[in-house]
């Protein structure tokens, strides 16, 4: 072994270190034995070690507006993603979004010789990078394809197990289709623009989420990319409404941020804003979407601050729309303490910001902030599931009629 082969496995075990005292639990066995052979640098050769033994994304490309396109995903995003995968040796895997090639590789160690591998790649540049971090590993043995993931790999399927590493809209039927029985896809799913990682497997003409877990993923591209609408508001835009789904937006919004805005206060008070899933829950209200809010326009009074910096939880109805504020009440510049609230715009504002903070009280009273989510999908030429369910979102796509649900401590819960 040379130095820098010593320094590589070294930096990798300290990498997976600081990975398990960050989650705060150890990685799958399979999975850190993987991550502990796999190099990641030769995956991200214009990445200093440091970086490609961080813990954060890599990012490798980018788009004419600077907009990451391609990167390889922070390694805790990859160990969750095939700890909820349960790749096995022997299997027949389809990874959708090649990237660097670092996530194949390690599928490849995971499947071992009687296994294979396939990957997606819809950026031919990307797909050729990924073939020849492949070779330069020694993994020669898995397939890349350059091409449009949502269609599958029809001449390779069925496959034990599909991993979508770019965020997708809804689940394409060509991977249902070339699914093996007793399969399982896990894909980052963006319902009414909140993304959670889904490992589904089949249950008849259904698919069920067996683990549901948080993260942030670059969106699809080709003909499975997501729909969204950005609706910028004030002089900066002071704010940016991101709308999913196709949602109507009103023309009358344009005016919304003329008047100054409306607060409501709850009691509610953390050192850190952010309460896991209590977005679905906020997600139940109509005109229901996320709020950018700009540093400047909030440093120059504008507009209040945004209760969560990368996108306030916020709804819209005609002229008006409001999103969930916070505002320091103690603790320290490092260490917050910060009381939850909402600030509404328009003549509809004040009512908007008490819906919004009347779901963020409803949600610690009848939740104490911990649920299980499970997801469904269901064949959109089904009837809708909303007199069957105590459903907490019901998200209609193209294929599918999504029905998230929560349960308290295994006691099933609606809205
Ligand atoms: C987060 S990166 C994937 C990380 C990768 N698995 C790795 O280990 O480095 C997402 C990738 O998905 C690709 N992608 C986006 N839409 C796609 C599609 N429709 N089909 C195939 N690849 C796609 C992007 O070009 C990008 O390279």
């Amino acid at each position: 072994m040379d130095e820098r082969s010593m320094d590589d496995e070294t930096m990798r075990l300290d990498m997976l270190d600081r990975l398990v005292a960050m989650r705060g639990y150890p990685l799958a066995e399979e999975v850190a034995e993987a991550m502990r052979v796999v190099p990641r640098h030769v995956f991200v050769p214009q990445a200093p070690l440091s970086e490609a033994y961080g813990l954060g994304a890599v990012i490798t490309h980018r788009d004419a507006h600077n907009v990451p396109i391609s990167s390889a995903s922070a390694p805790g995003t990859v160990a969750g993603m095939l700890e909820q995968a349960q790749v096995r040796p022997g299997h027949r895997v389809l990874e959708i979004g090649a990237g660097t090639g670092y996530n194949a590789a390690l599928l490849a160690h995971l499947v071992g010789p009687s296994g294979s591998v396939t990957t997606i790649e819809f950026d031919p540049d990307v797909a050729e990078a990924a073939r020849e971090h492949l070779i330069a590993y020694g993994a020669d043995q898995v397939r890349v394809v350059t091409g449009d993931g949502t269609i599958g790999d029809p001449s390779q399927a069925p496959f034990d197990r599909i991993l979508v590493t770019a965020g997708a809209w809804d689940v394409a039927p060509a991977w249902v289709d070339q699914l093996a029985p007793g399969g399982r896809i896990v894909l980052p799913l963006r319902l009414r623009g909140l993304t959670r990682v889904v490992a589904f497997e089949r249950d008849g003409d259904r698919l069920r989420s067996v683990s549901v877990a948080e993260d942030g993923f670059i969106p699809m591209k080709g003909i499975g990319a997501i729909p969204e609408k950005n609706v910028p508001l004030g002089q900066g835009p002071d704010i940016t409404l991101r709308i999913d789904d196709n949602q109507p937006v009103a023309s009358a919004l344009s005016t919304a941020l003329d008047e100054p805005p409306v607060f409501e206060w709850t009691a509610i008070e953390s050192p850190w804003a952010w309460t896991p899933d209590q977005d679905f829950w906020l997600a139940t209200l109509p005109g229901f979407c996320r709020v950018f809010v700009d540093a400047e326009a909030v440093t120059a009074g504008r507009v209040p601050r945004a209760k969560d910096p990368w996108g306030a939880w916020g709804v819209h109805a005609g002229g008006s729309v409001a999103y969930m504020t916070a505002q320091q009440v103690g603790g320290t510049d490092e260490m917050p303490m910060l009381q939850v609230g909402a600030c509404g715009f328009g003549p509809a504002g004040a009512d908007l910001a008490r819906q919004l903070t009347d779901r963020a009280r409803a949600w610690l009273d009848e939740t104490a902030g911990e649920v299980d989510i499970t997801i469904e999908a269901r064949p959109a030429a089904e009837a809708s599931a909303s007199d069957e369910v105590a459903a907490l979102l019901i998200a209609r796509k193209t294929d599918h009629e999504f029905v998230v649900t929560a349960a308290r401590k295994s006691e099933a819960m609606s809205a």
